[in-house]
């Protein structure tokens, strides 16, 4: 990769395309961004003042009050930082991001990332319907979601945090990937994840990773 040491998701972000361009492998390169070290020491007190700009929209302390806008308090710091990325980069669209992350720097990026991973992940809403719950969960076990998002449903890496996210937005997330509006990072995981599920399984799904 001419000598380059990806290790930043905006660093790796150029490194794959470059190495789509050469054709070399994607893959390799999208494990060695994940391999290497942080280039520098992230600022979460600046990334508290850059997210000025996102709680008029992401809500205080990163738990969204606002339909179709996800909270993005305790996701993961790599997940945070790729989507900047793909937003910025125009790879996964969004009319409101689009004008948000234009204004963002690498290191904006990372100290937004840095930050949203920081704060305490929303509480979970009381569980309204039990069978729907108990419906989502036996689908979770049977496409095997946790061996990716983790037994918690907290997201590592790249993978989202989806434990207590809004309802409605992790059905429009299932829909996005389903229909192929949104691809997802590198390797596709959650397009061909989706692609099988039914209306039935997404709705109870996205009600059981709601309210845990
Ligand atoms: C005008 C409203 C608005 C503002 C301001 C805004 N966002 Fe967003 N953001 C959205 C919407 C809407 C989505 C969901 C996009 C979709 O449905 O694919 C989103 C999605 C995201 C995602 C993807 C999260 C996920 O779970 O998929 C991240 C990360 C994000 N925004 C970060 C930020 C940051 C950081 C800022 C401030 C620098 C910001 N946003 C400002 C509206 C906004
Ligand atoms: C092979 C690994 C893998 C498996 C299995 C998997 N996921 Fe994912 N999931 C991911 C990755 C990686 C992302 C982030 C993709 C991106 O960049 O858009 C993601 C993102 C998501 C999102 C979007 C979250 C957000 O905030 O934008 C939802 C919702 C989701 N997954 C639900 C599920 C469900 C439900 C299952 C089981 C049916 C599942 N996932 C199985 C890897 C996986």
């Amino acid at each position: 990769m001419g000598g380059v040491e990806p290790n930043s998701p905006q660093d790796c972000f150029q490194t794959m395309i470059k190495s789509m361009l050469r054709s070399l492998s994607l893959v390799a390169a999208f494990v060695a961004c994940f391999a290497g070290a942080p280039a520098h020491a992230a600022d979460i007190a600046a990334g508290k003042a850059k997210a000025e700009l996102c709680v008029g929209c992401h809500g205080e302390n990163g738990i969204s009050q606002m339909e179709n806008i996800p909270s993005l308090a305790a996701q993961p710091d790599l997940f945070i930082q790729w989507q900047l990325v793909f937003f910025r980069a125009g790879t996964r669209k969004n009319e409101q991001m689009q004008p948000v992350v234009e204004q963002l720097t690498n290191e904006d990026i990372r100290n937004l990332g840095a930050y949203y991973a920081s704060l305490a992940p929303p509480k979970p809403p009381v569980d309204d319907n039990s069978d729907m719950s108990k419906k989502g969960a036996q689908a979770a076990v049977g496409r095997r979601c946790a061996s990716c998002h983790t037994d918690s449903y907290a997201g590592t890496k790249a993978v989202a945090r989806v434990a207590g996210q809004r309802q409605e937005y992790l059905l429009k997330a299932l829909h996005d990937y389903k229909s192929g509006v949104r691809s997802g990072g590198g390797m596709a995981a959650m397009a061909d994840v989706a692609y099988p599920l039914s209306e039935e399984e997404i709705e109870a799904l996205a009600h059981y990773l709601a309210h845990l």
